[in-house]
């Protein structure tokens, strides 16, 4: 190790802990491994030929401009789209209140810095996004955490945590990463409501609202904001922010993200992302508008939907046929994950350990924790993804998973016998 520079790193970088996640999944790189633990999409459904279609017609037609620099804010036809199809859930939206970012998590750093002072505090779902807790923590961020339930964010428990007066809330209200728990449609309301109460404003993370499977479309909270501040005072939407971004409906891989916000708010972050990296990839947005155009990205996402719907439903017959009646799961409406319970005394990361010699892997919960104290809690958990495996995958790993659960969970009998429920 260079000591040279290691005296030099500033006072922030001491914060920043590595990614337990990112390491244990160094560990299931083996191909014989199962993996629920990565939030991959599934690759068998990314639009190769569309996309190698695309980056012909850009570079043939667009050349010059897609090898270019390009505006901090984005690529203008795109973020007119995106403005669009916002329109069409409700929000309010043009293209100068949107921001291409280089996926969500260049989002989640610029919002970090654009709104954390060291010791500001953050509040958040316990669990939340990882990458959200990683990136405002870079800041020195102090995270009030609010449990979550089937319902999403228990909003009972929100006014306490709204008195400590924290910057802002993070919330992920549909088929929330780790737990696949949407907020409810009253909760919704209770939540704006009190976050108007309060002043206190929200950073919404929306990756997986297109991908629903039952049930219907919620709205998002940047609408409800809008339509209770407009009915007070008549102004435009100001206390959400909102995020979304390609990586779920086209491919992760392209980067490609963006931020609904006020105009002013839009500026003050254009100058931060002028600062990180100029603007997002120009011939990445230009091929994403080419392969989202004409009603594409719309049928592309019902083709996912049905993929993931399918793998689902696998994965929670595969629990109910597999599991010991100990432990418990949700049932997400949507989105990539579902979230298992194991009984108390339980160590999801021991058994993290059994799993893997079964060769099967997820992540365990206590990574999704802002709160130390919490982190015991969160053991008791296991995140699993059930959109990157095919059917017969996640039914042969939910089967060699149960093998190390029913050594592990306190009172499950260890048994290789098929425990039917
Ligand atoms: C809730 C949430 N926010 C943000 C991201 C980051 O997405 P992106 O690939 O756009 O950086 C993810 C990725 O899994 C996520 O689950």
């Amino acid at each position: 190790m260079s000591t040279a520079w290691k005296s030099r790193y500033a006072l922030r970088t001491l914060r920043v802990k590595g990614s337990t996640i990112r390491e244990l999944l160094k560990l299931t790189q083996r191909p014989q491994v199962i993996s629920f633990g990565g939030g991959l999409p599934a690759p068998d459904v990314f639009p190769v030929q569309r996309f190698e279609e695309a980056c012909r017609t850009v570079l043939e037609q667009h050349g010059a401009q897609a090898l270019q620099y390009g505006a901090t804010e984005g690529y203008e036809p795109l973020r007119e789209m995106i403005a669009r199809n916002l329109g069409r859930y409700g929000v309010v939206a043009q293209s100068e209140n949107v921001l291409i970012t280089t996926g969500s998590q260049q989002a989640l750093d610029l919002i970090g810095k654009l709104l954390v002072n060291s010791g500001d505090r953050v509040l958040v779902e316990a669990p939340s996004y990882l990458g959200a807790l990683q990136a405002f923590n870079v800041y020195g961020a102090q995270f009030i955490s609010v449990p979550l339930d089937d319902d999403g964010l228990c909003t009972d428990q929100l006014e306490n945590a709204l008195r400590l007066k924290p910057k802002f809330m993070y919330i992920l209200p549909n088929f929330q990463n780790p737990a696949g728990v949407t907020l409810s449609e009253e909760r919704r309301h209770q939540l704006i409501f009190l976050a108007d109460k309060y002043g206190i404003p929200i950073v919404e993370d929306d990756p997986y609202g297109q991908l629903r499977y039952e049930g219907e479309h919620l709205p998002p909270l940047v609408v409800l904001d809008y339509k209770t501040l407009s009915s007070h005072n008549g102004l435009p939407p100001a206390n959400v922010i909102y995020l979304s971004t390609f990586s779920k409906t086209l491919a992760p891989g392209i980067r490609l993200a963006w931020i609904v916000a006020p105009s002013d708010v839009i500026s003050r972050l254009v100058l931060l992302k002028q600062a990180a990296d100029l603007h997002t990839a120009t011939f990445n947005q230009m091929v994403a508008y080419e392969v989202a155009k004409d009603g594409f990205l719309d049928q592309h996402v019902k083709l996912i939907r049905q993929v993931y719907r399918q793998r689902r439903d696998v994965m929670l017959q595969s629990l109910a046929e597999f599991f010991p009646p100990e432990v418990t799961w949700t049932h997400p409406k949507g989105g990539l994950f579902l979230w298992v319970s194991t009984p108390e005394g339980t160590d999801c990361r021991t058994l993290f350990r059994a799993a893997l010699a079964e060769d099967v892997a997820f992540v365990p919960g206590d990574c999704f924790y802002a709160d130390d104290n919490k982190a015991d809690e969160g053991c008791r958990h296991m995140r699993l993804n059930f959109s990157y495996c095919e059917p017969e995958q996640i039914r042969e790993g939910i089967r060699r998973l149960s093998l190390a659960v029913k050594m592990h969970v306190r009172g499950a009998q260890p048994s290789l016998e098929v425990v039917g429920r």
